[in-house]
């Protein structure tokens, strides 16, 4: 029953409640995969805030993968400029490439093909599958991990709760919806499953939630002591 109720609720609260993001389709239309995969790269290590006008510029100037797999190095810096870890933009430009030399034009698919790519791990290859493909994939950041430690109250700290936390979330992905089910995540964690003071009495998932159910979900996610 917790696996399909937390699915159901999470999916109906996310129909209500979810952001609108540049990158993401609105509902009924179709993702398009070079923006998924770009706001993915760009959101690994920088915040929404940060990245929303980056985004569009980088989309207006370089809307798809040819025209980036074409574009100048040194303009391609310059776009990135501010953002940080300036491998990600290189390898935006030499994925590109792969994409137009390889794959013919067409991004692949499943996550295994993915993490071919420059610059795409494991994070970013299940979250570009299942954002942009509808493929069912098991997409845990950082938010995702302090909801699942709480809605199964995993005590192990982290980083050794790690693999828990990833089996549980198997657990709770649906088969349908799989991308919309980790943005939702995503939304519920930023939003409402905060580090500090989450707000459970809005929470759709709290019926299902063992850290509410304890009555102190903020002690959770666990870190181990440095
Ligand atoms: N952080 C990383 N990917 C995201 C997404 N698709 N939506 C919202 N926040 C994100
Ligand atoms: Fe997080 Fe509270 Fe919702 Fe549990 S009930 S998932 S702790 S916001």
């Amino acid at each position: 029953a917790k696996r399909s109720s937390i699915s159901k609720n999470l999916l109906t609260w996310y129909d209500a409640h979810r952001r609108v993001l540049p990158w993401r389709a609105l509902p009924g239309e179709v993702p398009d995969p070079y923006r998924v995969w770009l706001s993915e790269v760009m959101l690994q290590q920088t915040t929404v805030a940060a990245v929303r006008p980056r985004f569009a510029a980088w989309v207006a100037r370089w809307p798809d993968f040819a025209s980036l797999a074409a574009a100048d190095d040194a303009d391609v810096m310059a776009a990135w400029a501010g953002l940080g870890y300036y491998a990600r933009a290189r390898n935006l430009v030499k994925a590109a490439k792969a994409v137009v030399a390889d794959h013919d034009g067409a991004f692949p698919r499943t996550e295994a093909q993915l993490r071919t790519l420059p610059g795409l791990g494991a994070y970013t290859a299940a979250a570009v599958a299942a954002i942009a493909f509808g493929e069912r994939a098991v997409v845990v950041d950082a938010n995702v991990e302090r909801v699942v430690a709480r809605l199964f109250a995993i005590d192990t700290p982290l980083p050794a709760a790690r693999p828990a936390i990833r089996v549980a979330a198997d657990t709770i992905t649906p088969d349908a919806r799989a991308g919309d089910f980790a943005q939702a995540m995503m939304d519920l964690g930023s939003g409402l499953c905060t580090v500090r003071a989450p707000k459970c009495l809005l929470c759709p998932l709290r019926e299902d939630c063992a850290a509410f159910a304890e009555g102190q979900p903020e002690r959770l996610p666990r870190k181990a002591a440095k």
